[in-house]
């Protein structure tokens, strides 16, 4: 591996093509500080065609950072509902709230480092592409084309990779036009030299790249050290009512739930509650977890016992209809509202 591409003429031929093929986003046809921000913490783990809509109907809820500020964690986490990985909408909530309460958004990579949820990826995304900042962003779309172009063998995901990329992807930057250059390196990224099948052909900086239509090397490179393993979970959620109120509970703020609303894991006791249904059970993915999930159903002989049982877990008794305004996991809104309304 060197140092000594031909940066000057990558950047060029990069530029052409971005010109031509950007993709028509909402976030770059009418550019501002609070719609780019936005964007880029939706897609830190989302993809595209699912950010875009989450976006929109976001940017809907909260118009502008002052309409953020000024809503509840829960309208929050609400709207975030589908997407996952909530302490994103905590950070963009807290982060919404000292911008407001700053009365202006940070202007550099260092200052908005410094706000929650914001690492050296989306501090160098946002300000870059609203400041002409001079930093490169690196993603993982970012690192599988430098990794490629340069026939990286180091894992992209350990320390000694991640360095060599950083190096490369700071003397690749366009000074110029850092926004533009890391958007089309991410645009390249996603567009043409995908994960699988990707399209060399196509691409404007084939006779640069060491890996390009090389089966062999594109089957090695990006390398990866092995991730974690994925650890199974038992979970027992009691579905407790009387007539049309159920017990919800809301998750510490710490976990992958934190703050969401879910269902007691207390047994309620057999004097006052009778077993009516063991459900299903559900097993739901999430990224190094898989989840089974074990819900029993409970009728109170009395909504005094009902209300007893829920202050006695520090739970809430809602009127079943209300469940859905409650953020809730994707495991329950998908698994088990639906069956209220049967
Ligand atoms: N993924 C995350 N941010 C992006 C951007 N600004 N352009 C293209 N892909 C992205």
């Amino acid at each position: 591996m060197h140092y000594n591409h031909d940066y000057k003429k990558i950047r060029t031929e990069l530029k052409k093509w971005y010109s031509i093929h950007a993709r028509s986003l909402p976030w770059r046809v009418k550019t501002n500080i609070y719609g780019t921000w936005l964007s880029e913490v939706i897609l830190q783990q989302t993809r595209m065609n699912v950010g875009v809509k989450k976006w929109q109907t976001i940017i809907a809820t909260f118009p502008t950072v002052k309409h953020l500020a000024n809503a509840t964690e829960d309208q929050v986490l609400k709207a975030w509902e589908g997407l996952g990985y909530y302490r994103r909408a905590r950070f963009l909530h807290k982060a919404a709230q000292k911008i407001y309460n700053n009365s202006s958004f940070p202007e550099s990579y260092d200052e908005w480092l410094k706000l929650p949820g914001i690492g050296t990826y989306t501090a160098a995304a946002i300000s870059s592409i609203i400041f002409n900042e001079e930093v490169a962003a690196v993603d993982g779309n970012v690192k599988r084309v430098i990794s490629r172009l340069v026939g990286l063998k180091d894992p992209i995901n350990n320390s000694q990779g991640s360095k060599k990329i950083n190096k490369i992807a700071k003397l690749l930057l366009d000074k110029e036009s850092p926004g533009n250059h890391n958007q089309a390196m991410m645009e390249l990224g996603a567009l043409i030299c995908k994960p699988k099948n990707p399209k060399c052909n196509s691409c404007p900086i084939s006779k640069q790249c060491t890996c390009s239509n090389n089966a062999e090397l594109l089957n090695k490179i990006p390398a990866t050290i092995k991730p974690k393993k994925i650890k199974n979970i038992d979970l027992i959620w009691h579905l407790v009512r009387y007539k049309k109120y159920i017990v919800t509970i809301k998750t510490p703020s710490e976990g992958i739930w934190g703050n969401l609303w879910v269902f007691p894991n207390t047994e309620p006791s057999t004097d006052s509650f009778v077993k009516k249904k063991t459900l299903p059970p559900v097993v739901h993915l999430l990224t190094h977890k898989r989840i089974y999930a074990k819900f029993y159903t409970w009728e109170a002989v009395n909504k005094q016992e009902l209300v007893a049982y829920a202050s006695s877990i520090n739970g809430e008794v809602i009127p079943i209809i209300e469940l859905k305004n409650l953020a809730m996991p994707r495991l329950i809104t998908k698994n088990i509202l639906p069956i209220f309304t049967m």
